[in-house]
């Protein structure tokens, strides 16, 4: 190989090696972007931070807060009374809970003075568990409670926090309390409590059994009169560590509905789709039996799926409207109960004979 070659060949392999290089750090740089762009960053949250206290503080005009580093992140996470739109009224079946819930929770959050003025032992509780099965209405009884109390609402995720602070967590559950005491009256509300307090074990990581007991420390050391209350949610109860159930004394079983709640939550699902003269509540209803709150709500979704599909096949063809179609005749047929049973297409391929 002569001299002149050689240099050509290693001028060659530079120029790939260079290119090579090259490609490498622009798909590292190229990986980072689309990466930066893809999660929130904590400059996004930050944001979300900043814009949930001035919510905050035009609510509460006058009002002077000063806030710490991780007390502020945590802004993020308060829900303000107005922003919740389930009431109540919106809960079908559960009105002995909602009956309790408003002795208990909602009355000495508004009326701190009736409770410490009468008897001692009029004391509000510093924990409340809501337990039982998935979809049942948990979540919306702790929604109905802050909307209707008028009492900030802090709604906390622990497992995100201990992932998400890792290190700082301790933190942030200290500044959970007292970002609760400076809103008070306040309900932080842990859903989903068991993923956070289960039982402990000798495989917890250790920065995790010191988290849980500093907020132990730190429920203990509510004294607030009431106007701070831990509202925790599960599906699983028994996973919960026992240290943490004597901290929450009042408990109350969502269950499934029976026949009577499955009714009252049908009729307030349907509330505002026009019924076949014909229709059957009570036969619906002893047919759900089994069925969750949120099971109940997808039946009806499925169910008003029919006319209205009878409706789509009548009007619309060529992906186009009947262009006789006025505001007036926009209306499909009333819902039947036999609706309830029909077969969606889904549900017929997965158990119908096989395709050909
Ligand atoms: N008792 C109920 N009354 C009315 N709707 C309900 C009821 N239970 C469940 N739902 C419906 O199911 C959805 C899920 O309920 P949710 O409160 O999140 O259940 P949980 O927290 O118990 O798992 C609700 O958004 C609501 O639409
Ligand atoms: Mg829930």
């Amino acid at each position: 190989m002569s001299s002149s070659t050689s240099r050509t060949v290693a001028e060659a392999l530079r120029a790939s090696f260079v290119a090579t290089v090259a490609s490498v750090a622009a798909y590292y740089l190229l990986h980072a972007l689309i990466q930066s762009f893809e999660s929130p960053g904590p400059a996004d949250k930050s944001k979300q931070s900043n814009d949930a206290l001035a919510r905050f503080k035009a609510r509460n005009p006058g009002i002077r807060l000063s806030l710490t580093k991780y007390e502020n992140a945590l802004m993020a996470e308060v829900v303000s009374p107005d922003d919740i739109n389930v009431k109540f009224t919106d809960i079908g079946g559960l009105e002995d809970i909602i009956d309790d819930l408003r002795e208990s929770v909602l009355y000495p959050l508004t009326m701190p003075g009736f409770f410490a003025n009468n008897s001692p032992l009029l004391k509000a509780p510093k924990g409340v568990l809501l337990y039982g099965p998935p979809g049942c209405g948990k979540t919306m009884l702790a929604k109905a409670l802050a909307s209707e109390s008028s009492a900030n609402f802090i709604n906390i995720k622990l497992s995100t926090i201990a992932d998400k602070w890792f290190g700082e967590s301790n933190k942030i559950v200290a500044a959970i309390f007292s970002l609760a005491r400076k809103l008070q009256p306040c309900i932080v509300f842990i859903d989903e409590i068991d993923s956070f307090l289960r039982e402990r074990s000798s495989g917890d990581h250790e920065a995790m059994a010191m988290l849980k007991a500093e907020f132990m420390t730190l429920w203990d050391g509510l004294t607030t009169d009431g106007r701070v209350l831990v509202l925790g949610a599960t599906n699983r109860p028994n996973d919960i560590d026992s240290a943490f159930l004597r901290r929450m004394p009042k408990r109350f079983a969502v269950k499934l509905p029976d026949i009577e709640q499955r009714r009252s939550i049908l009729e307030l699902m349907l509330k505002g789709t026009i019924l076949d003269s014909d229709f059957n509540y009570d036969s619906l209803a002893l047919k759900m039996s089994g069925m969750s709150g949120s099971d109940i709500k997808e039946a009806c979704r499925d169910a008003v799926m029919v006319p209205a599909r009878e409706f789509f096949k009548d009007r619309y063809s060529d992906g186009k409207f009947d262009p006789a179609t006025s505001e007036e005749s926009l209306k499909m047929r009333p819902l039947r109960t036999s609706d309830f049973f029909v077969e969606t297409a889904a549900v017929s391929t997965q158990i119908g004979p096989a395709l050909d």
